[in-house]
């Protein structure tokens, strides 16, 4: 939800900005604007569209020199995508000038009683409205910007991530946060803002991550000062070594960064078990299970929150956590969850998936499940983030940095670490025998090499892709443990290629959606050969003698359901209950295909965002 990027030191502001600009579009992307200081003037340039449009315009309209500035790429929340709603905004001063990552809730009556006092809106946005409460304030009372930024935000209910300087005293930055990441960059004599690290990773490995509630005035010769904003209490700041590198968040020769991410998938589930699954000796080790084992094992259920894919990890998760360990499970979207007074007691563990880690309707439904009492465990990609660092005890990913949008390495390694959880827990308890315990463990092992073969199918799904790229709607259908993957493949082909399509347990096709088959819509099957095989067998023939197409993924060597379906794309056999590591790929793949032959943007689909930091 936006990204923001900010830069104060002694180098040209606007390729380091301009840069990180385009690594943050992952972030939001219907508008993007910059504000330099020359070293006399602000000079500000915005424009609805991507960077690369901005960056036209600046081309056209500005002058690029500076080293202090400040640049935006937006996902709007308040007033539509265009050129007055883009970010940065200045104060009606023209002194300050402000990006925002987040919403104030309160702006309708603060912008009421600044406009009795004379304040004049251009735009329809909330950001506005901020900018100007500061001047406000640092007018009336007289007082420096950061002071002035502190009690504004004292007046203001809602979520941000903020930065904003003055052109009266263009040698500080003043940044704050609540809700919204923001990272500080700390290089010699010059220092970097951004929504993550990825803007100044070939700059600084040095970076300091704000914390809920906290500001900083960034000044070049005098570093960083942070406080509490509430209480005004002086906080030292922690500086952390960044693990990030700059391969990482580059293509790497793919077209796309979700191609890059699919292939990727292998190694990071390989990261997601380094240290953790070793199958030689028997062992699985998770410091945050082992540390709290007694809570696990006396745990009445697992409630497990999420959004969007992390929620269909989460669904996953529930079969093989009731399956193995025999622990009740409950999977809830975040965003109900968090508004339906749900019965959560001490003894229940409540699990929260996120990729980002900063998803809002996670973090609120975390915050409600630890003021009723429940231990709250995180399942992370993002490190350092505010799920991440809001979970009494957690597990992180290690998917490495996830840019593309539509979210597929992620979800495959958050069902790896929840494998890996269900299994330790298994045998903790005692639901499975030592000798099945070891057994699975060399299966799961054998994960990452399976998947390097399943994405072998890459060029008979890009054929498939052909053939049915122009229809206008999908059935995904799955059982058992691929009922959640065929929620995940329906998802993936809606969110990039905006062709509608469901996600469906196969069995209830006949509860609706066979009303739907006829020769225009394709269903997808998930038919591996130790999935409720004859059953889905069943209901290829429903679909067959309705004229339906049927593209199946089958378990290598299947004979039945090839002689049915249309098209078959096989993938290695493995245990049903890591099956979804498996027959995701292809599902991946064919959304994947479809998107670049219709020409969508893959990456950057209409109207998402990868982190969703508002409700
Ligand atoms: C957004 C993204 C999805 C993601 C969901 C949850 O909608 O576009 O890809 O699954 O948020 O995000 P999280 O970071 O909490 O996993």
């Amino acid at each position: 939800m936006c990204g923001i990027v900010g830069y104060i030191g002694h180098r040209e502001a606007y390729p380091i900005i301009m840069k990180g600009l385009k690594r943050l579009e992952y972030r939001g992307y219907d508008s993007a604007g910059i504000a330099l200081f020359d070293g006399k003037d602000i000079k500000l340039s915005k424009t609805k569209g991507k960077v690369e449009d901005l960056e036209k315009k600046i081309a056209e309209e500005i002058s690029t020199q500076g080293s202090l500035g400040i640049g935006h790429t937006r996902w709007a929340t308040h007033g539509v995508p265009n050129d007055v709603n883009s970010h940065p905004h200045y104060s009606n001063s023209g002194n300050l000038v402000i990006i925002h990552n987040g919403i104030i809730e309160n702006y309708e009556p603060l912008k009421q009683e600044l406009e009795s006092r004379g304040y004049v809106f251009t735009s329809d946005t909330d950001t506005e409205v901020l900018v100007n409460l500061i001047e406000e304030i640092k007018n009336n009372e007289d007082i420096k910007l950061g002071k002035a930024v502190q009690i504004a935000l004292n007046q203001v209910v809602g979520a941000y991530a903020i930065a904003v300087f003055d052109r009266t005293k263009p040698n500080e930055i003043v940044v704050a946060r609540l809700g919204s990441p923001l990272a500080i960059g700390i290089g010699e004599d010059e220092f970097f803002i951004a929504s993550d690290a990825s803007p100044f990773i070939e700059y600084t490995n040095n970076a300091i991550y704000l914390k809920d509630e906290e500001m900083a005035v960034v000044r070049v010769n005098r570093g960083v000062s942070i406080r509490k904003i509430h209480d005004d209490s002086i906080v030292n700041p922690y500086i952390q070594e960044l693990q990030l590198h700059l391969e990482q968040i580059e293509k790497g020769g793919y077209d796309h960064f979700m191609l890059k991410e699919i292939n990727e998938q292998p190694h990071a589930i390989r990261d997601s078990f380094r240290g953790r699954l070793l199958s030689n000796q028997a062992i699985i080790k998770m410091s945050g299970v082992e540390d709290n084992m007694k809570k696990f094992l006396n745990a009445d259920r697992i409630l497990i929150v999420a959004c969007g894919t992390s929620w269909h990890a989460g669904l996953v998760a529930e079969y093989i956590f009731e399956d193995m360990a025999r622990i009740p499970v409950e999977v809830e979207y975040a965003s109900e969850f968090r508004y339906r007074n749900p019965v959560i007691t001490e003894d229940d563990i409540v699990i929260a998936i996120s990729q980002s880690g900063e998803t809002a309707d996670t973090l609120a439904a975390i915050k409600l499940a630890k003021s009723r009492g429940a231990f709250v465990f995180g399942v992370c990609n993002v490190v350092g983030s505010s799920i991440a660092r809001e979970t009494d005890a957690g597990a992180y990913t290690h998917a490495g940095p996830e840019i593309g949008v539509a979210s597929t390495k992620a979800f495959t390694t958050q069902i790896s670490v929840l494998s890996m959880m269900a299994l330790r827990l298994a045998r903790a308890k005692g639901t499975i025998t030592s000798s099945e315990f070891r057994q699975y463990l060399y299966e799961l092992e054998s994960i990452p090499d399976k998947i390097e073969v399943a994405l072998e199918s890459d060029a008979i799904v890009k054929q498939i892709a052909e053939v049915y790229k122009d229809a206008k709607n999908f059935l995904y259908l799955g059982r058992g443990y691929n009922f959640p993957v065929a929620l995940e493949g329906a998802l993936k082909l809606k969110e990039i290629s905006y062709i509608h399509a469901e996600g469906y347990p196969a069995a209830e096709m006949k509860h609706g959606p066979i009303a739907l088959i006829d020769e225009h819509m394709p269903t997808v099957v998930i038919a591996t050969r130790k999935g409720h095989y004859e059953k889905i067998v069943s209901n290829i023939q429903e679909i067959k003698s309705r004229k339906g197409y049927i593209i199946a993924i089958v378990t290598k060597g299947d004979v039945s359901v090839k002689e049915l379906a249309d098209h078959a794309i096989e993938i290695p056999e493995t245990f049903d209950c890591f099956s979804p590591l498996l027959t995701t790929i292809p599902l991946q793949l064919l959304s994947y295909h479809i998107a670049v032959m219709l020409g969508k943007n893959v990456d950057q689909p209409r109207n998402l965002a990868k982190s969703v930091t508002v409700e």
